[in-house]
């Protein structure tokens, strides 16, 4: 059967996790989609000791990819804001599906982006943007779908996290243990990013936005992240029963959806309260489901380009179908800006 031919532009950490899972598990992807998904081209600055490009297309102009008339899909690996944005505004000009990681692009340009794909019939598909390798956004959106989603809540950054839990059980030094986040591949490119909150309140924006069918409004989002947590606060939260988590919070109110991440006091005997180091958890509660749960490693090469390679099958399954009015990438309702909370 005709394979479904991939262009990746990145080569990072989340980009060589991508080619090496697609090349490991190509029988077994190829089974699952009904046909073979191949790596057509990449686009990269630099070539990664991690990933064995053999035997593919690389360039150094990732533009090169998103005009390559061979590719259906273009993956987005990149990261920043700007660049990443032309890229697979591109990419959706030239009738490319798109599946990105990039939580920032998709918070903050994601509106614009989303309406450029419906217009020209594409999908943009950003699972590995929230939470790593865990499928919340397919969780919320088609597992969820029967109900009216009244609050959810998680831990969404990895590297946070992981310094936070250091600092708890081993008494470990802040700057030490986010040094060590950067060498294992789980903080942004720029770590401010993680330990202000910002990473935690871009993901927010975007599970509020499927949760409960709201425009993207990063700029609504209340943020405070780590950097004022002292090793004190830490010994005298635990000796009142607490454990200090930072969250992100989206909550419906009478005004609209309120969104904010900030550190919380969360009681020991809570499960999310002993989700530790690398590993996210999120919250929904479903009025017709009731509480759930989604657990696992938020960050790091592996476990999201699980999720990169799982929205490369979803669009594979359906690429000759019209996928887009299916499954559309987000769904707002028309009033829901006008009734959103200032
Ligand atoms: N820097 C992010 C984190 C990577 O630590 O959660 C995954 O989004």
């Amino acid at each position: 059967m005709k394979p479904v031919k991939v262009g990746v532009c990145g080569l990072g950490t989340v980009g060589s996790g991508t080619v090496n899972v697609l090349h490991r598990n190509a029988e077994e992807i190829a089974r699952r989609t009904g046909r073979p998904i191949i790596v057509e081209q990449i686009g990269a600055r630099r070539d990664n000791a991690n990933c064995d490009t053999t035997g593919i297309n690389v360039t150094r102009d990732i533009f090169d990819v998103v005009n390559n008339p061979e590719i259906d899909i273009v993956v987005e690996l990149i990261g920043g804001y700007d660049i990443a944005r032309e890229l697979v505004m591109k990419a959706i000009e030239n009738g490319k599906h798109v599946v990105t990681a990039n939580k920032a692009l998709i918070a903050v340009h994601g509106n614009e982006i989303f309406e450029a794909a419906r217009a020209k019939g594409v999908v943009v598909a950003f699972e590995a943007a929230v939470a790593g390798g865990i499928p919340v956004i397919k969780g919320i959106r088609e597992g969820l779908a029967a109900n009216n989603i009244s609050w959810l809540a998680g831990i969404i950054n990895g590297t946070g996290n992981y310094i936070m839990t250091q600092m708890r059980d081993y008494g470990r030094d802040f700057d030490d243990v986010l040094k060590e986040a950067q060498a294992l591949g789980y903080a942004e490119a720029d770590p401010t990013f993680d330990v202000e909150g910002i990473d935690a309140a871009h993901k927010l924006t975007i599970l509020a936005s499927v949760a409960f069918g709201i425009p993207l409004q990063f700029d609504k989002a209340y943020t405070e992240g780590i950097t004022k947590i002292t090793p004190l606060d830490i010994v005298q939260a635990d000796e009142l029963g607490y454990i200090i988590k930072h969250l992100g919070i989206a909550r419906r109110t009478q005004s609209g959806v309120e969104l904010r991440v900030h550190p919380t006091l969360i009681p020991k005997s809570r499960l999310i309260a002993n989700v530790h180091g690398v590993l996210n958890a999120v919250m929904v509660h479903g009025d017709a489901v009731g509480p759930t749960m989604y657990y696992g490693p938020g960050a790091g090469a592996e476990p999201t380009a699980s999720s990169v390679v799982a929205d490369i099958v979803d669009i594979s399954r359906n690429i000759s179908a019209d996928y887009s009015d299916r499954v559309p990438p987000l769904a707002f309702a028309q009033d829901a800006l006008d009734n959103n909370a200032e």
